[in-house]
């Protein structure tokens, strides 16, 4: 049988559908591996790592070196374009990111694209040093998060969990609050941009908080700035493949998908994998969607999961993945136990 060339995570971008499928992980890099935590401290704080490429690069390949993923993900943060726009991002130990919040056209004022570039450079060159490093068969992952995503942490100063400040803003002066997302449209179709010249070779945009919108605002926040970034990046890179990752976005997970003009979606861990191979595998490649939480509990659970999954996207494109991030208290043994049985 031909052997089609080419990177296997760029052909089942293309819809092609692969015996074994790639894989990588959300957060494949991070503090559950011991490696990690060793370099977080020698780099002082997150953001500090995030900022230095040489530290940025090893983190990035640690995962690659141990499981021998399909595809590196840049390490960085979403956080990255808010601190790039001017606005004040700290990482607090125990306590997760913390923003100067940005509520009304007088706190949107202080920020702009002048200097964007400048204040993220690192993370280009951190790029090209991970496009220089990797593996020829691995393929490398550029990411931004998606506008209103980026906004919740703006709005909010932080995470949240009832999305009050930034759903005040946007319900009560959608005309203000549009313009954040334009600016966020703005600086994120730049920030990519230059991701993919420095050697990104496929974009995911992290909708994390996309399920917390009701329909109208789904629509309007979440898949109108989506269309338009993902329209302006295809017009200065037309083969550039991007995924896009609406998490909790439930059945509107298929007007995200139709709509925006992404290449493949990332599916969250609710997500029937049924419904999915009809509704949604049957029209682009999907990706996703193991429970994180099977990598801290491993055993039978997870190997019937993994089984499951695998099963239920066999008959089109599909690149194994969870359905959201990596988390702390994983041990490294069961990924490794993951990453034998998808090489298998
Ligand atoms: O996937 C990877 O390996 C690449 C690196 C990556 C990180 N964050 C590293 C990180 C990526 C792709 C992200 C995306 C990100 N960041 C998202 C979208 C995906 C998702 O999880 O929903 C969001 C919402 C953020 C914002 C963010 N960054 C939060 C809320 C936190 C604190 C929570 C936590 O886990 O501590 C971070 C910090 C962060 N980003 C860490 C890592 C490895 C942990 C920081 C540390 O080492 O101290």
């Amino acid at each position: 049988m031909a052997i089609t060339p080419g990177k296997r995570m760029l052909r089942a971008l293309k819809g092609e559908r692969l015996d074994k499928p790639p894989f990588w992980l959300m957060r494949q890099a991070g503090r559950y591996l011991p490696e990690y935590r060793e370099i977080r401290s020698q780099a002082g704080g997150f953001l500090d790592l995030c900022f230095s490429p040489k530290l940025a690069c090893e983190v990035t390949l640690q995962p690659i070196r141990r499981y021998g993923m399909d595809a590196a993900i840049l390490f960085s943060d979403i956080l990255i374009v808010p601190y790039g726009l001017g606005q004040g991002v700290a990482f607090k130990e125990g306590e997760g990111p913390v923003l100067d919040p940005v509520r009304n056209a007088s706190d949107l004022s202080r920020l702009s694209l002048d200097g964007f570039h400048e204040r993220v450079a690192p993370v280009y060159e951190t790029v090209s040093r991970i496009a220089e490093a990797l593996p020829k068969e691995t393929t490398l992952i550029g990411f931004a998060g998606s506008p209103w995503t980026v906004a919740t942490y703006m709005a909010e100063g932080g995470g949240s969990k009832e999305f009050v400040a930034v759903k005040r803003w946007a319900y009560g002066d959608p005309e203000g609050f549009g313009q954040l997302i334009d600016l966020l449209v703005e600086a994120t179709v730049s920030y990519l941009s230059h991701q993919v010249e420095a050697g990104a070779e496929v974009l995911q945009l992290f909708d994390s908080w996309a399920g917390a919108l009701p329909e109208p605002g789904f629509r309007r926040w979440c898949i109108e700035p989506t269309i338009r970034i993902v329209a302006a990046l295809k017009a200065r890179h037309p083969d550039i493949p991007i995924i896009g990752f609406p998490r909790g976005a439930g059945t509107l997970y298929v007007p995200y998908a139709t709509e925006t003009g992404i290449d493949a979606v990332s599916l969250d861990t609710t997500v029937s994998v049924a419904w999915a191979a009809e509704a949604l595998q049957s029209k682009l490649p999907v990706q996703g969607n193991l429970d994180p939480i099977l990598l801290v509990a491993g055993g039978d659970a997870l190997d019937r999961e993994v089984e499951r999954i695998l099963s239920g996207f066999s008959g089109g494109a599909h690149i194994f993945n969870l359905g959201h991030g990596v988390t702390q208290t994983t041990p490294p043994e069961t990924v490794e136990r993951l990453a034998r049985r998808l090489r298998a």
